[in-house]
């Protein structure tokens, strides 16, 4: 397929943060007085901070004037932060590091492209920044995913063009913004939520180094 640039998400493909972004919403949305469901939740991969409470806040069916919305974005962020305090290497997926070390020998650049505001310290709490030629984060970025503007600021970086370019992403709305780039998507997860991607696997442990010779030749 000579792919030559690979783009990868983080929360839930590189870590398993989705639990922890979960934990803080739930108990913003305990403290509002309503309940927030793991399903409820799968609304939220993939998507910002402020969209996330948009939709917390509609689950809820509360209103809440801009001062009280940005002070429960601040609140929900410090809870998060806690959680994730003392996060290290042991919390990196099953197979990641595998993945990321057959890129580097082949000399394939790698970026992350992620909404997260918060990508930069979760990649030095478990030490993989590294493995990282270019950092596109929530930091950088004006339209959210599925908008393809993560992945092709990336590309720009990486100096890849997006055709040639692969994508590993959990969420649905990351797999419409790779296929909106022009990227190949590679789904992160289950077949039946990621069904838009070119290809779908559980994790890591079931890609093999056959599919990922294929990718490169
Ligand atoms: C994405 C997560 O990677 O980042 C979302 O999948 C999260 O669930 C978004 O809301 C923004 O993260 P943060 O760390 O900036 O609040
Ligand atoms: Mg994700």
């Amino acid at each position: 397929m000579k792919k030559t640039g690979f783009i990868f998400d983080l929360d839930g493909v590189i870590v398993d943060t989705a639990k922890y972004h979960y934990l803080a919403w739930r108990k913003l949305a305990n403290e509002l007085g309503f309940e927030f469901t793991q399903e409820q939740n799968e609304q939220f991969k993939g998507v910002s901070r402020k969209r996330c409470l948009e939709i917390l806040l509609e689950i809820g069916d509360i209103k809440a004037s801009q001062e009280q919305f940005n002070k429960w974005l601040v609140e929900k962020n410090e809870d998060y932060l806690s959680l994730i305090e003392k996060m290290d290497e042991s919390e990196i997926l099953p197979d990641v590091l595998k993945v990321l070390q057959f890129l580097k020998n082949h000399s394939m650049p790698i970026a992350l492209g992620s909404a997260s505001k918060n990508a930069r310290p979760i990649l030095e709490k478990v030490k993989l920044m590294d493995y990282f030629d270019v950092i596109v984060d929530g930091t950088h970025v004006a339209k959210a995913k599925p908008d393809p503007e993560v992945f092709l600021i990336a590309a720009k970086q990486l100096g890849v063009p997006p055709e040639d370019c692969v994508v590993f992403e959990d969420a649905v709305a990351g797999i419409e913004a790779a296929n909106n780039a022009g990227m190949l998507s590679i789904g992160i997860g289950e077949e039946k939520v990621l069904s838009e991607a070119k290809f779908v696997f559980t994790n890591f442990t079931e890609m093999d180094d056959n599919f990922l010779n294929r990718l490169l030749e």
